[in-house]
């Protein structure tokens, strides 16, 4: 798929005050400082569309990207940042799964998970809480820019070890580097085919 426009549309903590519309939308979700305002960026095309750091806690909002026109891609808040405080933590939780639990429009998630890290339990916690509530995702490998071919493959295998004590079946997976854009394509791709599958649903 082609990106012929990507347009910032609003940032909010209120799921209710989303994008009304059909338009079929995409969410990245995973630890602060995973990589998922990158992501966005690298899939884009675009250097700053969505905001960045290297100090976690960046995004701290519900972000809405329209995407060709078409469909959106949404940029969330890390979950599992230690350093803000547990009123602020609580209150991203809630929207976060608000979020999810409410929005009707989202076609699939995306977990982000550091190629580079064992399964942490908040990251597997939160793929088992997706499952029980029938939301559909697929986790993104991100940063494989740091390790070289052969890890990339032993860290992905052993994290399939690990899901598999609880999931009957491996998630679909992407391995990804927004430094050097290994695995948009097949981002990409995999959305297209989403998007027209969604199409064809509605008569
Ligand atoms: P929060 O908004 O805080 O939850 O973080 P985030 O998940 O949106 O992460 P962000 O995209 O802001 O990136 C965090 C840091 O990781 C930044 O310093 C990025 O430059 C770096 N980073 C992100 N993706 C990659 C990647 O693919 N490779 C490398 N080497 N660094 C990356
Ligand atoms: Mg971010």
């Amino acid at each position: 798929m082609k990106i012929k426009s990507a347009e910032f549309v609003m940032s909010n903590s209120d799921v209710a005050k989303c994008p009304k519309g059909k338009l079929p939308e995409y969410a990245f979700i995973g630890r602060s400082n995973v990589g998922k305002s990158s992501l966005i960026n690298m899939l884009t095309n675009r250097k700053s569309l969505a905001k960045t750091s290297g100090r976690p806690g960046k995004t701290q909002l519900i972000n809405h990207f329209l995407i060709n026109g078409d469909w959106h891609l949404v940029d969330l808040p890390g979950y599992g940042y230690a350093r803000i405080s547990k009123n602020a933590k609580k209150t991203f939780q809630k929207f976060i799964t608000q979020y999810f639990a409410l929005r009707e429009q989202l076609v699939s998630a995306f977990v982000l998970v550091d190629i580079r890290h064992k399964p942490q339990p908040i990251d597997l916690e939160f793929m088992q809480w997706l499952g029980e509530n029938g939301i559909p995702f697929s986790i993104i490998f991100t940063k494989a820019d740091k390790l070289k071919p052969q890890a990339i493959l032993r860290e992905v295998a052993a994290y399939q070890t690990v899901l598999l004590e609880t999931w009957e079946e491996m998630p679909n997976y992407f391995i990804t580097s927004s430094s050097n854009e290994t695995g948009k394509d097949a981002v990409l791709e995999y959305i297209d085919g989403l998007n027209g599958n969604m199409k064809l649903d509605t008569p």
